[in-house]
């Protein structure tokens, strides 16, 4: 039986309290009978938990494990308490960026389908059958670009290389035509109406879509316009909704109000083009939810763990191709949902801890009538 190494970052805020129970998954599928691998989970403290440690947001030990490790799994770092903390790379949200970037996981994909019904606050019938990636580029442009900071100034330099737009448009037209998109479609979002980085991408992806996609449909579409498109007609843009890095975060987090609240969306960065089939060498994928470390409602154990439970999905999915078990979870999310079990963020009374163990449930019963 293979053995996965996977980093554990529980981070700051609700993030301990949703990795919880998406590692409480992994050890399930660990111990299970039917179980194809074993998940040797490494937890390390990472973000602001590091910094009230060590001093500094992520040791070099951590980016080491992250490495060497076949996947990670990640909660949310940042809050209140470190929020004067971030020159540079030096804040929580900075060990995040320094560990996507040593890592190389290029590709963030962030699935959104339109699941239980009533939750939503646009209207049933314009959601009804949305379902669409975001692909966004992850370790370039303005994130990554030279910073300058001082009292009176400060810049961010949002550039583009040819070749990480080809590498991210390779992945988006390659999920455009797997069965995680609905249409061979890929809705390329930026400004090239008035930045150039963006003008060198539309150009990029359409050169390469052309080349090398000619049966994916490529459609380019401004950002900003984009953003009241996705409101008012969610369902335009199923298939993958490929936009730079930042670009890519917004469209994410406008994601979800079709769902109704972040809580339940996951992401995938991916160092490289997902794995096919079981038994395949594993890719190394860096797993969280998109939502942050919501100080707002931290320990309090309302947090929504939906996210990272479907974030673990992606995870088995993407880099082990356990695709009997990422479909065997998020149908087991589905049923919970469908029992009315849910969060406050989704008008219902129920715990984390209550969501994760129906979940988990709900996951061993399916586990015990599939065959793997
Ligand atoms: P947030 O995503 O943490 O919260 C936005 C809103 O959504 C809040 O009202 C919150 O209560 C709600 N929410 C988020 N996740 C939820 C869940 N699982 N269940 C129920 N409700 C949920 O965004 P923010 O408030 O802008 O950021 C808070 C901190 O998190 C900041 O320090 C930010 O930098 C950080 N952040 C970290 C990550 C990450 O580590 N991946 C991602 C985004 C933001
Ligand atoms: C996300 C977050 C991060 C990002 C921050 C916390 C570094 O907003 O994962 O979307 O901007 O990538
Ligand atoms: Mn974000």
């Amino acid at each position: 039986k293979p053995e996965f190494s996977i980093l554990v970052i529980g981070g700051d805020g609700i993030g301990p309290e949703v990795t919880a129970e998406a590692t409480a998954i992994l050890d399930l599928l660990s111990a299970h009978p039917k179980g194809r691998a074993t998940f040797n989970l490494l937890p390390r403290l990472f973000g602001g938990c590091s910094i009230d440690k060590y001093g500094v947001s992520v040791t070099d030990e951590v980016l080491e494990t992250g490495r060497k490790a076949d996947a990670i799994l990640m909660g949310a770092v940042g809050g209140p308490k470190w929020d004067g903390m971030r020159h540079g790379f030096e804040g929580p949200e900075g060990a995040t960026l320094r560990l996507r970037e040593v890592t190389q996981v290029y590709a963030n994909l962030r699935p959104c389908e339109y699941f239980a019904a009533g939750n939503s606050p646009l209207r049933e019938e314009l959601v009804r059958g949305t379902k669409f990636i975001v692909l966004r580029e992850n370790c370039g442009g303005a994130f990554y670009g030279p910073k300058e900071e001082t009292s009176d100034y400060a810049s961010d330099l949002w550039s583009y290389k040819r070749s990480e737009i080809e590498r991210v448009t390779r992945m988006a037209a390659h999920l455009a035509i797997s069965k995680a998109s609905p249409k061979k479609t890929v809705i390329s979002c930026d400004k090239a109406n008035v930045l150039a980085s963006s003008r060198l991408w539309r150009k990029v992806v359409q050169e390469t879509m052309e080349r090398e996609f000619p049966d994916v449909e490529i459609v380019h579409q401004l950002a900003d316009s984009a953003t009241t498109l996705m409101m008012m007609r969610p369902t335009l843009f199923n298939g993958v909704v490929l936009a730079d890095n930042t670009f890519g975060d917004l469209l994410s987090d406008l994601a979800g109000v079709i769902p109704g609240t972040l809580g339940v969306l996951p992401s995938a960065c991916l160092a490289d083009i997902p794995v096919q089939k079981w038994g395949d060498k594993p890719i190394k994928g860096f797993y969280e939810p998109v939502h942050g470390s919501a100080p707002d409602i931290a320990g309090q154990g309302i947090a929504n763990p939906i996210g990272a439970i479907l974030s673990t999905a992606l995870m088995l999915r993407y880099s082990f191709g356990m695709e009997e078990e990422a479909t065997a979870i998020e149908k087991a999310v589905n049923l919970t949902l469908d029992e009315g079990l849910r969060t406050r963020d989704m008008k219902g009374t129920a715990s984390t801890t209550e969501i994760g163990s129906t979940i988990r449930k709900t996951l061993l019963e399916l586990l015990n009538e599939q065959a793997l």
